[in-house]
């Protein structure tokens, strides 16, 4: 089965799947980067919406998109219970065009889904489509000889190398940047990931 109709089928139920808590990291992204009505965010691979409608929330002016119908289904409705208003559509990683410009960029927990040979290309549209002075935060899974592949990992999922994800921004100024192994049980049973992370900013020249 594909890695779509997996997330199709996960997302294809009234519950969350990810449940509704926003990622910890958003209220860093916030304070680099406080909200007004004319800031604008893009949240890659949103799932079913609740970082982006968390930040719409906080007041930015919100575009997100998911390589899933359901996804992108649940994270309007969420934007709608929650009386804000967002844009959000179906796309994928690999392949997205835009014409905008954003304050915020971000992706949780999709980054394994570009293709090696579109990594190149992704960056520097990122880097492209970032205003001066905008921030970017991005994690990725990255592979370990002394971790094993976590037990629900897809095909369609490809391991990074550790500090590879760095290399993208050499000259923008490092907010954060970390690499950290944790405990997971998804998939039922207990593994480690490992996951290195950026927030950079586009230091406006
Ligand atoms: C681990 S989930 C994270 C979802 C969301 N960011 C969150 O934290 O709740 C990964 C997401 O990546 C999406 N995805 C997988 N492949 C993708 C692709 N090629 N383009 C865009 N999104 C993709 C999946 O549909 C899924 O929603």
């Amino acid at each position: 089965m594909s890695i779509r109709t997996n997330y199709e089928k996960w997302y294809d139920q009234d519950e969350y799947y990810w449940g509704l808590k926003p990622g910890d990291f958003l209220n860093e992204l916030i304070g680099l980067c406080p909200p007004s009505n004319d800031k604008k965010v893009l949240d890659i691979g949103c799932g079913e919406g609740k970082d982006a409608v968390y930040m719409a929330q906080k007041g930015y002016s919100v575009t997100a998109f998911d390589l899933t119908d359901n996804g992108i289904r649940k994270t309007l409705k969420l934007a709608k219970d929650r009386n804000v208003r967002i844009h959000a559509y179906t796309d994928d990683i690999n392949t997205f065009e835009t014409n905008e410009r954003f304050d915020i960029i971000y992706s949780t927990g999709t980054v394994q889904y570009l293709f090696e040979e579109n990594k190149k290309a992704f960056f520097e549209k990122i880097r492209r489509i970032t205003k001066p002075d905008g921030v970017v935060y991005f994690n990725v899974f990255v592979e370990k000889p002394f971790l094993t592949l976590p037990p629900d990992w897809d095909l369609e999922e490809k391991m990074w190398k550790t500090g590879e994800l760095f290399t993208f921004f050499p000259d923008w100024k490092i907010e954060r940047l970390d690499e950290v192994i944790f405990e997971d049980m998804s998939g039922g049973i207990k593994h480690f990931h490992c996951m290195d992370t950026v927030i950079c900013r586009k230091v406006d020249l």
